[in-house]
């Protein structure tokens, strides 16, 4: 039985502790950590943990670490906590299961895979977009090869935010990180790596084009170019949003055979006389079927990454589908070259360097937070500040 500790009793902790108490063979919940206390209180009143043998609750995740053992903790906390949390419960012997975004620079990544090595402890960051069956179907689709190269890929992030939404800790810098790159759009970003391939190249936009009360940007667009995997050589659009009405994600791969699409959809066509085109249902049937024979997902989204991830504790055998601390620091990657190369005006090519500015999270607050607050002050008409005319040296 492994004994769970969850750090932020706050939205998302809920679906935490949902999976877990839907999973009280394998785990038991036996603290939680929150500094506004009655939300805690509240929290262990919701499920039902004040009985809980050995149960206790904290306003301090240190002191928790420190009294508790606990054999895995979940990080449920605003972004900038992630790095110290996640190190300090490797630290303290547990396995680390923790919210998107990892963190909030590569070097914050790097540490707490660094800690996971010498502590030879798990790390699993949340990504529970992946447990989903027809995404599943098409991971399998293209990674078996049936639907030939990935020529184009497409990933939506297309949210809709009010105002209130950055009177939180979202929309500043120091409290988000980043803006809808890093913590909306980062599940497309991990499911375009996950089903397309490795980024080599990245050059993009990024502005706050409606949220004056955020300095972080509400509109994220990203042009990528593929160097691995079935998208090699590929091109692809990433686009971060909270300024779409209607809402929408959207995932869309052009492959050669045939063009799949979530919401899921299969399209395929083929050369008339002349190479104009005309639709091919016999491709689109084949793959459908295809498709349809791969076995559906036992349990999806959150619940079913932290039972994959649960069983990679108890049994070492790792899912195909479960987010490790290197896939996700491989979608910071992209946001982070993003940032760079909207606050540089210029193409970025991937890997970071260990000395490039925006490996740091000093680095990030400098030029990324920089260029922003240029392009916001454009947006409220002070065009002497505007990036046109005042471009990153
Ligand atoms: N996977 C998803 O789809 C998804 C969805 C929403 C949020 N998230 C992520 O989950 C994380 C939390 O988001 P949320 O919406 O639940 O935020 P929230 O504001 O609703 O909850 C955060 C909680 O953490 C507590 N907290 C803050 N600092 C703390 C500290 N130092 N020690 C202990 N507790 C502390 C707050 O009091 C609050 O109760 C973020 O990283 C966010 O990006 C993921």
């Amino acid at each position: 039985m492994l004994s769970v500790l969850i750090i932020g009793t706050g939205g998302i902790a809920r679906v935490h502790a949902e999976a877990y108490r839907n999973m009280e063979k394998s785990v038991r919940i036996r603290g939680i950590v929150d500094t506004d206390l009655a939300r805690a209180e509240k929290f262990a009143r919701t499920y039902e943990l004040t009985d809980t043998p050995g149960f206790s609750l904290y306003s301090d995740y240190r002191e928790a670490l420190a009294k508790g053992s606990f054999d895995l903790v979940s990080i449920c906390t605003p972004p900038p906590f992630h790095c110290s949390m996640s190190i300090d419960s490797l630290n303290a012997g547990a396995h680390v299961l923790i919210e998107k975004p990892m963190a909030l620079s590569l070097e914050e990544c790097d540490r707490i895979l660094e800690a996971a090595q010498k502590t030879g402890r798990r790390v699993s960051v949340m990504a529970q977009n992946r447990y989903d069956t027809s995404k599943a179907r098409i991971h399998r689709l293209i990674s078996e090869g049936h639907c030939g190269r990935v020529l184009y890929a497409q990933a939506y992030s297309a949210w809709w935010r009010g105002t209130a939404y950055y009177n939180t800790w979202h929309g500043s810098w120091e409290t988000e990180g980043g803006g809808c790159a890093l913590n909306l759009a980062i599940h497309q970003i991990d499911l375009l790596l996950w089903l397309a391939g490795s980024v080599g190249e990245v050059t993009a936009f990024t502005a706050n084009v409606n949220h004056s009360s955020a300095e972080v940007e509400d509109l994220a667009l990203g042009i990528v170019r593929f160097n691995s995997g079935a998208a090699a050589g590929g091109l692809g659009e990433i686009l971060g949003s909270t300024v779409h009405h209607g809402e929408g994600q959207q995932l869309l791969f052009q492959t050669e055979r045939a063009g799949l699409a979530f919401p899921f959809q299969i399209k395929a066509t083929r050369s008339r006389a002349g190479g104009f085109p005309e639709d091919d249902p016999e491709t689109v049937a084949e793959l459908t079927a295809l498709c349809n024979s791969f076995p559906p997902l036992a349990v999806e989204w959150f619940e079913g990454q932290i039972r994959d991830f649960v069983s990679l504790i108890e049994t070492g055998a790792a899912s195909p589908f479960l987010s490790d601390g290197n896939s996700a620091r491989a979608a910071i990657e992209v946001v982070m070259a993003l940032y760079k190369s909207a606050a540089t005006q210029r193409s970025v090519s991937l890997p970071l360097s260990l000395d490039d500015p925006f490996y740091t999270r000093a680095g990030l607050l400098e030029h990324a937070l920089h260029y922003n607050r240029r392009v916001l002050s454009n947006l409220r008409g002070n065009a002497a500040e505007g990036v046109g005319s005042n471009a990153y040296p």
